[in-house]
């Protein structure tokens, strides 16, 4: 649909048959529910729906965990349920292989210690992510390179890669941040021009694919994490995915404390970061609804992207040709404010919780800027490894502009569990944005 005046595209949209999307608007004389008028959502009504979802089913299977008197595994035997999960993960994703742990966090620890990532490396990676991405690099004595973000998608900006590749480079580390999907087409050509790894951090994109294939399965290793609001949750838990043989052997080995899960081989580096029978049970409970689910998201996403393209100033982020299916941690969102007079996004999100309506702020953090960069440079071992020619070069390269404007100007987003919710809820979405977008004056 064409982009136009605001009349008209409410026009537009009645011819399309979205009307009912604006009853919930603007009767004259409405004030914003910021300035005390009637919210779209009046009593506090949540969008989409309560988090984690569970039936008898799930508890049942919790409590069969906790009657089998199995309550560690480490056999890696066909009796576990963390072995049984492991299987079912890695045939839904179709992956080779996938070692289950205790966390996403450590999923990427042990990804990056089975491939011999170590102190002096740098790791490129991405400032929008949550903090544990470049924690478990640093945590190795290495350094996480962040990479500016691409102000339409939000992901890791693929152009800017390949200039921070230095000759202590051994990975690239992407992160499907919010579901959607790095430029994997991109980010595999530059890794075999330089010898690189992949490790994609898919901990938010259950789901989601690049050309067919799920991430996470695209480069050597994917990690996930079934955290408690993750769109497939145990709790707390993580994955690793991979195809080749023997590092999988090597990532699997270390969760569990060094023990080749071929039964070969004792020789593993190790640590303990095994999945509870417990949380198992939990996720190949949730792992039942997890397609259910996603599929529900991508018709309530439709119809918001249908309603959206009717209106101006709050458009979906773009998404990358290769990206064939989406998941929804965060659903990412761009905020114009010259179509809404000037309004502030920070303005925008507060009248727009007033009407019932939360958006996030569309990036998980500017990584970059974090206190906890100097608190690893202060670390002994940080100052064994690194000459202070080094720290400086890093501290002086460590800009991403981009993604602070992200955070502070034009990024929105809505998490996933509004996409559970009904069609009624994402024409309040939107109805909101049109009360908001008509009254933007009242709340300079
Ligand atoms: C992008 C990203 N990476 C890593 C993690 C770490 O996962 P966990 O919380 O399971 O340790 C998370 C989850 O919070 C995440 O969102």
């Amino acid at each position: 649909m064409k982009k136009t005046s605001m009349g008209a595209a409410v026009a537009a949209l009645t011819t399309t048959g979205f009307a009912s999307a604006y009853s919930v608007i603007i009767q004259d004389g409405d004030k914003p529910a910021l300035l005390g008028g009637r919210p779209v959502r009046p009593g506090g009504s949540g969008l989409g729906v309560s988090w984690p979802m569970y039936d008898d089913t799930d508890v049942q299977m919790y409590l069969d965990a906790y009657k089998s008197k199995i309550w560690s595994e480490y056999r890696n035997s066909p009796k576990e349920l963390s072995f049984r999960f492991e299987k079912e993960f890695a045939a839904l994703m179709g992956a080779g292989y996938c070692a289950a742990t205790s966390s996403g966090t450590v999923a990427l620890d042990a990804a990056q210690r089975a491939l011999d990532i170590g102190p002096g490396d740098e790791v490129i990676t991405q400032t929008n992510t949550f903090i544990a991405t470049a924690q478990t690099t640093f945590n190795l004595y290495a350094l996480p390179v962040f990479v500016d973000t691409d102000p339409e998608t939000f992901m890791i900006n693929a152009d800017l890669i390949e200039e921070r590749i230095t000759p202590n480079t051994r990975a690239i580390l992407p992160v499907h941040i919010g579901g959607a999907a790095a430029d994997m087409d991109k980010i595999m050509a530059i890794a075999k021009k330089h010898n690189l790894v992949v490790i994609e951090d898919a901990c938010q994109a259950h789901m989601g694919e690049w050309r067919n294939r799920k991430l996470g399965t695209i480069g050597n290793l994917g990690c996930f994490s079934f955290q408690e609001g993750k769109n497939l949750c145990g709790g707390e838990g993580g994955a690793v995915l991979g195809n080749e043989d023997d590092l999988m052997a090597r990532v699997d080995a270390y969760t569990n404390n060094g023990r080749d899960p071929r039964g070969q081989d004792r020789s593993f580096t190790g640590s303990n970061f095994r999945i509870t029978p417990f949380v198992a049970a939990n996720l190949l409970g949730q792992m039942r609804r997890l397609e259910v689910q996603s599929a529900l998201r991508d018709e309530n996403c439709l119809y918001l992207e249908q309603l959206l393209s009717g209106i101006q100033g709050v458009r979906p982020t773009k998404k990358y040709p290769g990206q064939t299916r989406r998941a929804y941690y965060e659903y990412q969102l761009i905020y114009e404010k010259d179509h809404f007079k000037g309004l502030s996004k920070e303005r925008f999100r507060e009248a727009m919780r007033a009407e019932g309506i939360p958006f996030g702020n569309g990036i998980d953090s500017s990584l970059h800027l974090d206190p906890f960069i100097e608190t690893y440079f202060n670390l002994r071992g940080f100052q064994k490894v690194f000459p202070k020619a080094r720290l400086d070069k890093y501290r002086k390269e460590n800009v991403c502009p981009v993604n602070e404007r992200i955070g502070k100007e034009t990024g929105l987003s809505l998490g996933q569990q509004v996409f559970l919710g009904t069609k009624k809820d994402m024409e309040d979405i939107v109805g909101a944005i049109v009360k908001i977008q008509k009254q933007a004056a009242q709340l300079l």
